[in-house]
């Protein structure tokens, strides 16, 4: 009662958290579906007129959004809890184009000009726009397509594909990408099941959601091999099935938990999880000085108290994955020594810092390196995230925080973590969430995928 009416005086327009800090956790973290798997696999059912089932489906706002999309342009969904039905029997590109306000909220949706092109041989999809954390190009989806045989030109901030030979197809080339892009690998992955002829794909992505994918078009009739290794071979078909496939654990969540865990040095199990996603972050939280233990699927993380720090430098799979690096870097200022954290994927990766900083981490940033001086506590104050995992790294500071801080930025939060609140709050966190200006303290709304809002606007991935 004492705490709705602080509520009250404090209100706020947007939503947010007060989180409690120093509460010692303990107990059992259940891992939600993959956001990033679940994304493409929902556009993987662009590929087939018959029926998809996929199951541990997150329930998330981008998941909202990816549905909002498919449904613009035909395909019936039907949500029950964490299953989703999804036919694309008919599909209408009457208006020509994907719904620019949904492609522009979720970057992840451009993945669906790969699945659309080789099915229906045109495609028009608005360009994705900026992004909150760097710059976001996609010259690595157009040149694997235009490396398969469409013609693809870039139109009042459309991209306009289109399948050169005379049946409207694809045609299966040898395609080498730049640079490790999971979206990349995705759009021509998808695109190549359905193409005349051998892919082969060099310098894939080796993301265990890409893996997922192949796992689920393979269910479906695709005939593709080497999926989480560098080079992938695809031999198109003519016809791909429904299917009904489960997607992966949330290697980031788990990752997130994990870092819950060492932040507030209590020991957790974690399930379900798959350590082979997981083994550089295991690698060096064990550095730091966790011990672990593994009875599949569950995982336990007892962390010592005295934890020691790390450096990190972000890669692709099997690197260290570039989602984790904020929520390590709110770990590192709670430990003894300096750490050096070097994000190598994306250039405006440490909107974090500044809101550290602000909670007394004594961080230096230079260029794309911060140098973390560990062991400062951290004090609790209002906070904001700017994109998904900063704002992910605020939540676990303010766990280790002294005092109650308040963290805005929940529209990125509800992006990717399943009712991360309630989650810790059943291991011992002491989170309350505020979903209204006029103070009403409430859990985070359960969505519904039919009845979602989009409510922000920027792009974004992670
Ligand atoms: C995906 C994940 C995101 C994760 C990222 C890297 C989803 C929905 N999102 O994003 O959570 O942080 O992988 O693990 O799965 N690049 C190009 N040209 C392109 C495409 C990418 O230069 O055409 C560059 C990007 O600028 C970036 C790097 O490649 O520097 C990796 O990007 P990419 O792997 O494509 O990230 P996403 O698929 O967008």
């Amino acid at each position: 009662m004492q705490r709705m009416e602080t509520f009250k005086k404090e209100s706020s327009p947007l939503p947010f958290l007060k989180v409690e800090g120093k509460r010692k956790l303990v107990g059992h973290l259940r891992v939600s579906g993959a956001k990033n798997s679940a994304l493409v696999l929902m556009a993987a059912s662009l590929l087939t007129n018959e029926v998809v089932y996929l199951k541990n489906v997150p329930q998330l706002t981008d998941i909202d959004v990816m549905s909002r999309l498919l449904k613009a342009i035909g395909s019936k969904l039907k949500p029950d809890s964490n299953t989703l039905k999804i036919k694309a029997s008919e599909l209408n590109l009457s208006s020509n184009h994907l719904p620019y306000e949904l492609v522009h909220a979720l970057r992840a949706s451009f993945v669906c000009i790969g699945p659309l092109l080789t099915r229906l041989g045109e495609v028009k999809i608005p360009l994705p726009g900026g992004c909150k954390i760097g710059t976001r190009p996609i010259d690595e989806h157009i040149q694997g397509l235009r490396r398969l045989g469409a013609n693809v030109e870039i139109e009042n901030d459309h991209v306009v594909a289109k399948a050169i030979s005379p049946q409207k197809k694809l045609i299966g080339a040898r395609i080498k990408f730049n640079c490790k892009s999971v979206g990349a690998t995705e759009t021509i992955l998808m695109a190549a099941t359905l193409a005349k002829g051998k892919t082969i794909l060099e310098n894939a992505a080796q993301e265990p959601e890409i893996q997922d994918l192949a796992i689920m078009l393979n269910k479906m009739g695709a005939k593709i091999k080497g999926a989480g290794s560098s080079q992938i071979i695809i031999e198109g078909v003519n016809h791909l099935n429904g299917s009904v496939h489960s997607v992966i654990p949330d290697r980031i969540e788990a990752g997130t938990f994990l870092i819950a865990s060492a932040i507030t040095r209590s020991p957790l199990t974690i399930s379900p999880v798959i350590p082979e996603h997981l083994e550089a972050v295991i690698l060096k939280l064990q550095e730091c000085g966790c011990f672990f233990e593994y009875s599949d699927p569950i995982l336990r993380i007892i962390p010592r108290k005295n934890l020691q720090a790390v450096d990190i430098t972000t890669n692709p799979f099997p690197g260290f994955p570039t989602d984790l690096q904020a929520p390590f870097m709110s770990l590192m200022t709670t430990v003894k020594g300096r750490s050096k954290i070097k994000e190598t994927i994306f250039e405006n990766r440490m909107q974090h810092v500044g809101e550290l900083q602000r909670m007394g981490a004594k961080i230096f940033l230079e260029n794309d390196t911060a140098f973390v001086a560990g062991e400062n506590s951290l004090k609790a104050t209002s906070i904001t995230g700017g994109d998904l995992r900063s704002c992910a790294a605020m939540v676990l500071a303010s766990l280790a925080a002294n005092g109650t801080s308040v963290i805005q930025g929940l529209d990125h939060l509800d992006r990717g973590y399943e009712d991360l609140s309630q989650k810790l709050n059943a291991v011992g966190a002491s989170i309350y969430r505020c979903d209204n200006e006029v103070g009403k303290v409430s859990k985070p709304a359960t969505k519904k995928y039919e009845d979602t809002q989009i409510f922000y606007s920027g792009t974004e991935v992670a």
